[in-house]
């Protein structure tokens, strides 16, 4: 029985990885916040990389007017280690809403979009969506990998994707969506 629990991948010259731990912490050159459509800021994911970055990211994010869910704008990174965040504005969750499922397949492609316009070859993502927008990880898990791996198949501007899950029971949740993806593609994606 192979691995039911992925970790780490490779497609064409791009790794794909699952890291437990803090978006903010990460040296990636762009980090994606989990944004609401004011880009005015927030709690979870979106508190922490504003309390991290400084005064100066909601300055600039003030200037943006706001981000449509399903999209994503950028800007610097100011005091974090990470040059550039990114902020994506995934969707509330409503069960067995189509619109929603392409809403969070969007803004991850629609972060991967920008980072490449941006020359940015390593990227971090959290698990958006699944924490006060109410996503569940299993479902959000596959659809946010789906949009990574089909964009890196795609396009070859990226070295490094790390997704990074704030706790153990998310990282396995996701890391048994990557087993079940690597399955899908067996001639693309090497698993390491
Ligand atoms: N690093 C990595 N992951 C984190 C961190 C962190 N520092 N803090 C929280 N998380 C995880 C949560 O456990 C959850 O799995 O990020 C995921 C997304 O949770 P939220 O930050 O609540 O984001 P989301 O569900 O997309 O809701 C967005 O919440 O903070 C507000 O302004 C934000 O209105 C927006 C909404």
């Amino acid at each position: 029985m192979p691995n039911p629990l992925i970790y780490r991948v490779q497609i064409n010259q791009a790794t794909i990885e699952l890291i437990e731990g803090d978006i903010t912490k990460q040296t990636t050159d762009a980090i994606v916040n989990a944004a609401n459509a004011s880009l005015l800021g927030g709690g979870g994911v979106d508190g922490a990389i504003h309390r991290a970055a400084g005064s100066e990211l909601l300055a600039e994010t003030r200037t943006l007017g706001g981000c449509q869910t399903g999209d994503a704008k950028i800007t610097r990174g100011y005091k974090l280690k990470a040059k550039f965040v990114i902020h994506g504005v995934g969707p509330i969750y409503q069960a067995h809403n189509t619109l929603v499922q392409q809403q969070l397949a969007s803004v991850y492609r629609r972060s991967m979009e920008l980072a490449e316009a941006n020359g940015i070859r390593t990227i971090s993502f959290p698990s958006i969506s699944t924490g006060a927008y109410g996503y569940p990880v299993e479902e959000a898990a596959p659809i946010a990998l789906k949009a990574v791996i089909d964009y890196v198949i795609q396009h070859n501007g990226f070295e490094r994707v790390a997704f990074i899950l704030f706790n153990e029971q998310i990282t396995e949740t996701y890391a048994h969506a990557l087993a079940q993806l690597a399955k899908l593609y067996p001639d693309i994606i090497k698993v390491l």
